[in-house]
C-alpha cells in the first residue's frame, strides 16, 4: 500500500471527466489519462461532503417465520435441550446475530402471519394447541415458540420487534387485543392475562404489519377488498403506554404497480410504512427454480441480471408512493427479499432449506447497497429468512452451527449503520456474457458518526478482476484499509464439514495518494473500504 496526503493532477482530471460524463457524453470521446491507460479502468468519485440522508440501520433487519427450520431447531430448541440455550433460545444463534447488530426481526411470517391465530401461542407450553402448517410442509405447529418466546429472543438479540398481525383469517378483535396483550401498561384483562403468563411489564413493540402477502397467500384479495380491511384493521392497532406504533400496510410483491398505487391511494393517511417484497433466481422460474450451489457462469449471470432489477423496481414504487405521500413521511418497508433456490436435495422441499454460495454473497451485496442508495424512502429491509431458510445467515445441524457468505456481508456492511449515505458517481465496464451484458460493478457509500468513510462495492464478473480509480471529493484521507470477500470458485460455500471456505480477509490492494485512491477488486467480490 502507497500512501501519500496530497491533492494530485489526476484528481483534477478525473473531476472534469465526471463533469463531461455527466452531462451526457459518451466514455470515446473522454481525453482522461485513466481512459487512455485502457478501458480497464473503472471511474468513481465520492462526493464526501454532499452526504444529507441516512441510512436507516433497519436495512439491515432480517425476517423469520414459523417455516421449515427457521424457529424449532434454528432459534428455539426449549429449555430441556443439550443445546446451549438460554430460556429455550439457542445461544450460539444469538450470538452470531448480535455480532451483527441485528437491529431489528420480523414474525411469525411470511404465509404463516395470516394463519397463525396468537392466543394458541401463550399459557403453559404443554397446554397450547397445536395447529397444522398448511403452507409449510402440513407440519404440526406446536405453537412452543409464541409471543413471549419471541420478544424474548427480541431482547436477547437486542434488536426491535416488527410483528406481522392476521388480516387473512384473522378478526379485528384479535388485533387489537394482540397488541393490547404486548404493550399496555394498565389494568386491562389483556395486559393482566399477560402478566398471569409472567411478563409484568409490556414490551415495546415498535413495528406492526396489517397482514402479509393479502393478494396472495394472505387472503387472496383485490387491492380494493385489501384497502378496506386496512383501514378498518389499523383503526384498532393502537399505541399504547408510550409505545408508538409504526402500522405497515401490505405492498406489492415485486413489480404490482397497480396493488400499490390502489392501497397507496385509499390507505395513505393510514400508515407509517407499506411493504415490498422481492425474490430473485436465475434463469428458472417459479416451479422449477434451479440448484443453489450446482450452477455454472449463465446461471450466475442470470441471478446478478435479476437482482438488479432491484433498482427500477425501487425507483418505480417510490414513484407511486410519492404523487400520494409528497412530503416523504411513509417509509418503503423491503421486507422480504433475497435469492430462492431449489431447496437442498433430501430435504423437505416445503422446508425451503438452501445452501448459500458466493454468488448469493455478491447478490446481498447489491441489494444492499440498493437499499443505501434510496434510503431517504427505504428505512428498513428484512431478508428471508434469519436461519436454516432461503438466504439464511446462519444454517444448524443439530448442535452445529455454520455463517453463510451472506452473513459476511452482513458483518462487513455494518458500517453502513446510521451512517450518512455519500454521493457517488460510477462509470465502470460492462460484464459481458454472451450477448447480454450488465455493469460489472454496484457500489455504495457512506460517512459515520466519527467521520469514517465506508466504500461497499460488488464485482459482479466472476472471471475478470476490476481496477478502480477513485476520487473522494472533499475529503483529506489519512489512511484506509479495507477487507474483502471472495472465493476460488462461482460455487464455493461454507458446508457443517468445511465451514470457512468463504469467509472474509485483510484487503490491501489499494493505493492512495491524496485524495485518490486505485484498487483492484477480485473477481466475484464484496469489498468494503474504510477511509479515514
Ligand atoms: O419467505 C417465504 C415466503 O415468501 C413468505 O412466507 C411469503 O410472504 C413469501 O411469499
Amino acid at each position: 500500500m502507497k500512501l501519500k496526503v496530497f491533492r494530485t493532477r489526476l484528481f483534477e482530471e478525473i473531476t472534469v471527466v465526471f463533469a463531461v460524463l455527466l452531462v451526457g457524453c459518451g466514455l470515446a470521446n473522454v481525453s482522461d489519462a485513466a481512459v487512455q491507460e485502457g478501458s480497464a479502468v473503472n471511474r468513481m468519485i465520492i462526493h464526501t461532503d454532499k452526504g444529507k440522508e441516512k441510512i436507516n440501520k433497519n436495512i439491515y433487519g432480517h425476517f423469520s417465520e414459523h417455516l421449515g427450520r427457521c424457529i424449532y431447531e434454528g432459534f428455539w430448541v426449549g429449555e430441556d435441550s443439550s443445546i446451549p440455550n438460554t430460556r429455550g433460545i439457542r445461544n450460539d444463534v444469538v450470538e452470531a446475530l448480535r455480532k451483527l447488530n441485528i437491529p431489528v426481526l420480523r414474525w411469525p411470517g411470511g404465509c404463516f402471519a395470516d394463519e397463525y391465530h396468537w392466543r394458541e401461542g401463550i399459557g403453559p407450553r404443554d397446554q397450547r394447541p397445536k395447529m397444522l402448517n398448511t403452507h409449510w410442509g402440513m407440519v404440526t405447529e406446536t405453537n412452543a415458540f409464541g409471543t413471549h418466546e419471541f420478544l424474548d429472543l427480541c431482547e436477547q438479540l437486542g434488536c426491535e420487534a416488527y410483528i406481522a398481525g392476521n388480516v387473512g383469517s384473522g378478526t379485528v378483535e384479535e388485533m387489537q387485543d394482540w397488541v393490547e396483550y404486548m404493550t399496555f401498561d394498565g389494568d386491562s384483562e389483556m395486559a393482566n392475562i399477560r402478566r398471569k403468563n409472567g411478563r409484568d411489564k409490556p414490551w415495546r413493540v415498535k413495528y406492526f404489519g396489517v397482514g402479509n402477502e393479502n393478494w396472495g397467500c394472505g387472503g387472496n384479495m383485490t387491492a380494493e377488498s385489501y384497502a378496506e380491511l386496512y383501514n378498518r384493521f389499523q383503526t384498532y392497532v393502537r399505541s399504547y403506554s408510550g409505545n408508538q406504533i409504526v402500522k405497515v400496510a401490505c405492498g406489492p410483491g415485486s413489480a404490482n404497480y397497480p396493488w400499490i398505487t390502489v392501497v397507496m391511494e385509499r390507505c395513505h393517511r393510514n400508515m407509517g410504512a407499506i411493504s415490498l417484497h422481492h425474490y430473485v433466481r436465475g434463469t428458472g422460474n417459479w416451479v422449477r427454480k434451479s440448484s443453489a450451489t450446482k450452477f455454472d457462469e449463465a446461471e450466475w449471470f442470470a441471478l446478478m441480471k435479476n437482482t438488479l432489477t432491484i433498482y427500477p423496481l425501487l425507483k418505480k414504487n417510490i414513484e407511486i408512493m410519492d404523487r400520494f405521500d409528497r412530503r416523504g413521511r411513509i417509509a418503503l418497508f423491503v421486507d422480504e427479499w433475497g435469492t430462492w433456490w431449489d431447496a437442498e436435495p433430501g430435504t423437505n422441499p416445503g422446508f425451503l432449506y438452501q445452501q448459500n454460495t458466493i454468488r448469493d454473497a455478491v447478490s446481498a451485496g447489491i441489494f444492499l447497497n440498493s437499499f443505501n442508495e434510496h434510503c431517504h424512502r427505504v428505512k428498513m429491509a428484512n431478508i428471508a429468512q434469519t436461519v436454516n431458510v432461503l438466504q439464511a445467515m446462519i444454517l444448524t445441524k443439530g448442535e452445529k452451527m455454520i455463517l453463510t457468505p451472506t452473513y459476511h456481508v452482513f458483518e462487513m456492511y455494518k458500517v453502513h449503520h446510521d451512517a450518512t449515505l455519500l454521493p457517488v458517481e460510477l462509470h465502470c465496464n460492462d460484464y459481458q456474457f454472451g450477448n447480454d451484458k450488465i455493469p460489472a460493478l454496484n457500489v455504495s457509500a457512506s460517512k459515520d458518526n466519527s467521520g469514517r468513510i465506508h466504500i461497499s462495492l460488488c464485482n459482479l464478473d466472476p472471471s475478470n478482476a476490476a481496477e478502480v480509480r477513485c476520487a473522494l471529493e472533499g475529503a483529506e484521507p489519512k489512511g484506509m484499509f479495507g477487507r474483502v470477500l471472495t472465493a476460488e470458485d462461482i460455487t464455493a460455500h461454507n458446508t457443517f464439514e468445511n465451514p470457512q471456505v468463504v469467509k472474509p480477509a485483510t484487503f490491501s490492494d489499494f493505493e492512495l495518494e491524496g485524495n485518490i485512491f486505485t484498487t483492484t477488486l477480485p473477481a466475484k467480490s464484496v469489498v468494503v473500504l474504510a477511509i479515514e
